[in-house]
């Protein structure tokens, strides 16, 4: 984060939603799910690597803090990485995979803050939502992760709107 001159405010982002991802993570685990913990970890720490580079560049960050990543030795980690923005396919089946909680647990934090899907998804819109085409992806990118929601939580004793409580009475 340092060597990449990350602004605070994007480690502070990536501080809480590795929160989230590793609790999501030890609750799935705690259900059955097989999933590699230390994955989830790095890869929902480093997930916006580039991203303070890419709003000088204009650059891909899920794409380019993959490469980044995997130039270090971490392919694996930046295979998460690259999927946190959308994920390769939201058709699974099976088990929830490590891509899946990071690519949730960023869209539950807000800034540094754990929220709704739904005032997540409605920042995405405005921030990004610039052309008719751009506002159709996200729409669609909504939906999805609404499906993603549902398919995580089946193996959750919390609800989603539960979740920032349960991690107050977890710590
Ligand atoms: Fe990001």
């Amino acid at each position: 984060m340092a060597a990449m001159q990350m602004r605070p405010n994007i480690v502070d982002h990536s501080h809480q939603v590795c929160r989230v991802a590793e609790f999501l993570a030890d609750a799935l685990m705690d259900a059955g799910v097989p999933l590699d913990r230390r994955l989830v970890t790095a890869a929902a720490l480093l997930h916006d690597i580039t991203k303070t580079r890419s709003l000088d560049t204009g650059e891909n960050h899920a794409a380019t803090g993959a490469s980044y990543l995997a130039d270090l030795g971490y392919r694996r980690v930046g295979e998460v990485v690259r999927q946190h923005v959308a994920l390769d396919r939201y058709d699974r089946i099976g088990y929830p995979q490590e891509a899946e909680v990071v690519n949730y647990a960023d869209k539950r934090v807000l800034h540094d803050v754990i929220t709704e899907l739904d005032p997540r998804m409605a920042y995405i819109r405005e921030r990004y939502g610039t052309t008719s085409a751009h506002l159709e992806r996200i729409a669609a990118l909504w939906q999805a992760t609404k499906a993603l929601e549902r398919r995580l939580f089946a193996h959750l004793p919390f609800t989603p709107r539960e979740l920032a409580d349960a991690m107050t009475a977890d710590s």
